[in-house]
Formats: structure tokens, C-alpha cells, sequence
């Protein structure tokens, strides 16, 4: 049975920050996408998988207060933590599978870019969005990226599930109204073109 947590570990142990292909200097349309929801810098925002991104070194320059990054990965967290430095210490640290954790807490803001779009079996987008539901109030926004229709069918030598925002909305249901949505053209660091689609909704 594969071994997520393996996969994920042997990838961050093993690759630097810029070996990777999702690798971005700059996260500009997730946090162009954040700033659009409105939410005030005390407002909880939890990036899914998180990984060894700089949005949240960006969310901290701008200002937010209460952030919380999730990865399975324990070794990208750190990653993460070494590179921000003390500053690392305002944010909320959680290793963990998505798909089995158990939200303590409610987040306005729930963003997602390259996570979700690994779950190709239905019981596990099943419990995604249980966990969803349960770290989420109405009211609170979604932001999810994943390849488009016409990205790359592996990441990370994994296979993923493409989306649009129709097929997306359709996979998350009526309780979540779609907001606005996006398509990114991201350059991997030996710059080859990865389709994304970003989508942003709000709970009902
Ligand atoms: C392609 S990387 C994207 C990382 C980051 N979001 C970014 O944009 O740089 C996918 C990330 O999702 C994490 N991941 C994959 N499946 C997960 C799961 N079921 N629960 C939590 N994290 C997961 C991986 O460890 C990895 O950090």
C-alpha cells in the first residue's frame, strides 16, 4: 500500500526548497486570492499541505496574525520554520494527513494549492471534505489550486486529479458557492509550464 507520509518525507529530506517543481518565489495569486476574501489580519487562515511554501512568509510580512500551516511532513515544516526564523514561532505548526485530521479549532480561510489535487480516491476527497466541514463555519472561504484540465497528470511522480471550477464545485457540493476562479501558468524552476486552476468559495 503506498506510504504518503514516506513519499512526502523522502521528498523533503531529499530535494532542496528550489528542487521541486512547485517550488514559487512568490505565492502572487494565492495571496492575491486571500487579500479578496476580506479577512481581517486577526482572522485564522490554515494553508493545507502547506509544505515548504513562502505564503507564509508572505502572509506574515502582510501582517496576518493567526496562521496555521498543515502538512504530513514534518520535514518541510521544518524546512519552512529554518528559513522565517523566530518569526516562525507567531505561526501554528501541525503535522499531519488531511485526511485523517481532527480540526481543534475553525479557520476563515482555508486555502489549498496542490494538495487536494493528489486525493484521486473518492474515500479520501470524502474525508477531505469531512475535515472541511469541520474546520469551516458559513461564512468562511475556500481557496483550493490544483492543475487545470490541461496540467500535468503526475506530480511528484504521483498521479493527480485534474479539475475546472465546475468539476471542483462539483466534487466540494451545494454547500460551497463558487466565488471566483483563476487559471495560473506556473514556470518550475527549470522552467517548463505547469497549468493550474485556483478557485475560491464560500461556505453556505
Ligand atoms: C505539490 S506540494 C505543494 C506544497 C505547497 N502547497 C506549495 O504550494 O508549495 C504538495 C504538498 O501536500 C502535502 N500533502 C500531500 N498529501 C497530503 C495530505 N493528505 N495531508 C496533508 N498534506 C499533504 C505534501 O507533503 C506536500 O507538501
Amino acid at each position: 500500500m503506498f506510504d504518503r507520509v514516506a513519499h512526502w518525507e523522502g521528498v523533503y529530506s531529499t530535494k532542496g526548497e528550489k528542487e521541486v517543481s512547485w517550488f514559487q518565489e512568490d505565492p502572487a495569486v494565492s495571496i492575491e486570492m486571500i487579500k479578496q476574501t476580506d479577512a481581517t489580519r486577526d482572522a485564522a487562515i490554515i494553508d493545507i499541505g502547506g509544505g515548504a511554501s513562502r505564503l507564509v512568509d508572505a502572509l506574515l510580512g502582510d501582517g496576518y496574525r493567526d496562521i496555521t500551516v498543515l502538512d504530513l511532513s514534518a520535514a518541510a515544516l521544518e524546512m519552512a520554520k529554518a528559513r522565517i526564523g523566530p518569526a516562525s514561532a507567531q505561526v501554528a505548526w501541525i503535522v499531519a494527513d488531511v485526511t485523517t485530521w481532527k480540526p481543534a479549532r475553525q479557520y476563515q480561510v482555508w486555502h489549498d494549492r496542490a494538495a487536494f489535487h493528489f486525493l484521486t480516491e473518492a474515500d479520501d476527497r470524502r474525508a477531505y471534505l469531512t475535515c472541511l466541514r469541520s474546520a469551516t463555519a458559513p461564512g468562511a472561504q475556500i481557496i483550493i489550486g490544483t492543475f487545470a484540465l490541461d496540467g500535468p497528470e503526475k506530480c511528484s511522480g504521483l498521479p493527480v486529479q485534474r479539475y475546472d471550477s465546475k468539476t471542483l464545485a462539483d466534487e466540494l457540493g451545494s454547500s460551497f458557492e463558487l466565488a471566483d476562479t483563476r487559471g495560473e501558468n506556473h514556470r518550475t524552476p527549470w522552467n517548463s509550464n505547469q497549468s493550474f486552476q485556483f478557485s475560491r468559495f464560500r461556505r453556505c
